[in-house]
């Protein structure tokens, strides 16, 4: 029976994120929208992530405008975004008024496919957005994709796995993602997994897969996926493909022509499109936004279990320390900090709290002399709920009678749409309902991108609206 695979291309999203630190601008894109749009794709994923972010502090755009642009020329194809759950677009838990109006607003300028994660795998803190997605994203409007935040461990077992995809698609989820962020899934547990998750799913829900290409297993792992049954899976095209992006969009189209898993895409209306692409990595790189290394191969996640910028993080830690030849100990004291505090996945930022834990454990010549805020904060439940419980005795240590929390952590908050609404508008910067949304992501960065929008509007500042320039 013919199964056609299903293509979401990443190339105006985690592509760029991944190779040029989400430097991609809106003029590099608009060139090949509308032929982006006539290739056939599941989706195209083109905000979300760290776009937010870089939009306004580094180009100078507005993010809703970007993706006003994006629809504009993107009649047929869904615009996917990431969605950090209750972080939203930015990293502090955000009160329930402003994820239902961020939703609201992302579905209404465009978005067609929102993928929502928790990094700790905690459904409470999810659970809010997905609610919002599909009230809003209701009578097709809006596809509801609940991502699981891959990693491995002695509890992160393929019941696991299954247990918690259940549990998203009995909220509501349309699409299941394995979200293999660090590239950590091989292939043949991808098989496993995939597998696993189509029996016990119910045959309507969509099983996505993403990866990255950072070890060099990443096709090997899209192509055993395929073979289990996985409906959609990730690439970007060559030019932003590979290393540490997604596996390439043309080789997988080749590889699955004339099969039963066909995509449907033809491989000649990819080719002038990664011409384009090529000429903007070969700017990017120009400017200093993408370096050549990135493209490579890095095995060392295959060795020592840690995602790639997590061992660049702790090397840098130790080297700060000047205890670089500590090395060896953090590695091993790793997993002991993880199954200290439960087991987290390591993604951010449990990733950099386990880490930079690791790192004083060891320096310090004791366990848990010194604490971080963050490693006190994660102890407590501040960040969700841990895969399994934590160790009690570290705990009282690194807590010292500290209160824990055990409800959600977002339930201590109050709304604070209104508020932040009145503080922008105090300021003068009010032009749309969606500033006060990108105000509450990135105050500062938003304040400052707001004086820029002003100035160059209003022809005040002429010169600083030509350069560009303002105090970040
Ligand atoms: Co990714």
């Amino acid at each position: 029976m013919a199964k056609k695979i299903m293509i979401m291309d990443t190339i105006l999203r985690d592509a760029h994120q991944s190779h040029a630190a989400t430097r991609m601008r809106m003029e590099q894109m608009i060139p090949v929208l509308e032929q982006l749009d006539e290739v056939g794709y599941y989706s195209l994923e083109g905000w979300g992530g760290a776009t937010f972010d870089s939009c306004m502090r580094y180009l100078n755009e507005d993010p809703w405008e970007r993706l006003r642009t994006l629809r504009k020329y993107l009649k047929k194809t869904p615009i996917q975004m990431l969605l950090r759950g209750q972080n939203l677009l930015g990293y502090r838990n955000y009160a329930d008024d402003l994820v239902e109006k961020v939703v609201e607003k992302s579905i209404e300028n465009g978005i067609g496919v929102v993928r929502v994660f928790d990094a700790l795998n905690d459904p409470r803190n999810i659970e809010s957005s997905m609610k919002a997605i599909k009230k809003y994203g209701a009578g097709g409007k809006c596809v509801c994709e609940a991502a699981i935040s891959y990693t491995t461990s002695p509890v992160h077992t393929l019941e696991y796995f299954v247990k918690l995809a259940k549990t998203y698609e009995n909220m509501g989820a349309d699409n299941i993602c394995i979200k293999d962020m660090a590239n950590l899934l091989l292939p043949f547990d991808a098989y496993k997994l995939v597998s696993a998750l189509k029996d016990e799913l119910k045959p309507e829900t969509k099983i996505h897969l993403h990866t990255h290409n950072t070890t060099g297993t990443g096709d090997m792992v899209n192509l055993m996926a395929i073979q289990a049954g996985v409906d959609i899976v990730d690439t970007a095209l060559s030019p932003l493909g590979n290393g540490t992006s997604q596996p390439a969009t043309e080789p997988l189209v080749a590889t699955l022509q004339g099969t039963e898993y066909d995509t449907g895409i033809d491989l000649n209306k990819l080719i002038p499109i990664a011409a384009h692409f090529k000429k903007v990595a070969a700017e990017l790189e120009k400017e200093g936004s993408l370096n050549p290394k990135v493209r490579q191969i890095d095995v060392n996640t295959l060795i020592y279990q840690v995602p790639g910028g997590m061992l660049s993080n702790l090397m840098n830690q130790l080297k700060k320390a000047g205890k670089e030849e500590k090395l060896p100990e953090v590695l091993a004291e790793v997993p002991n900090v993880r199954a200290d505090c439960g087991y987290p996945p390591l993604v951010t930022p449990s990733s950099q709290i386990v880490g930079t834990q690791a790192v004083m454990n060891v320096v310090m010549g004791e366990r848990y002399k010194m604490v971080t805020k963050e490693t006190r904060d994660l102890f407590a439940g501040k960040y969700g709920q841990l895969p399994m419980p934590v160790n009690e005795e570290i705990a009282e240590k690194v807590l010292k009678g500290e209160k824990r929390i055990t409800y959600r952590p977002a339930d201590d908050l109050e709304p604070e749409y209104e508020k932040l609404k009145a503080e922008v508008v105090a300021k003068g910067y009010y032009t749309q309902e969606e500033d006060v949304l990108s105000y509450a992501s990135f105050p500062e960065v938003a304040e400052n991108f707001f004086k820029w929008r002003k100035a160059k509007n209003e022809g005040v500042d002429a010169d600083m609206a030509k350069t560009g320039i303002y105090p970040v």
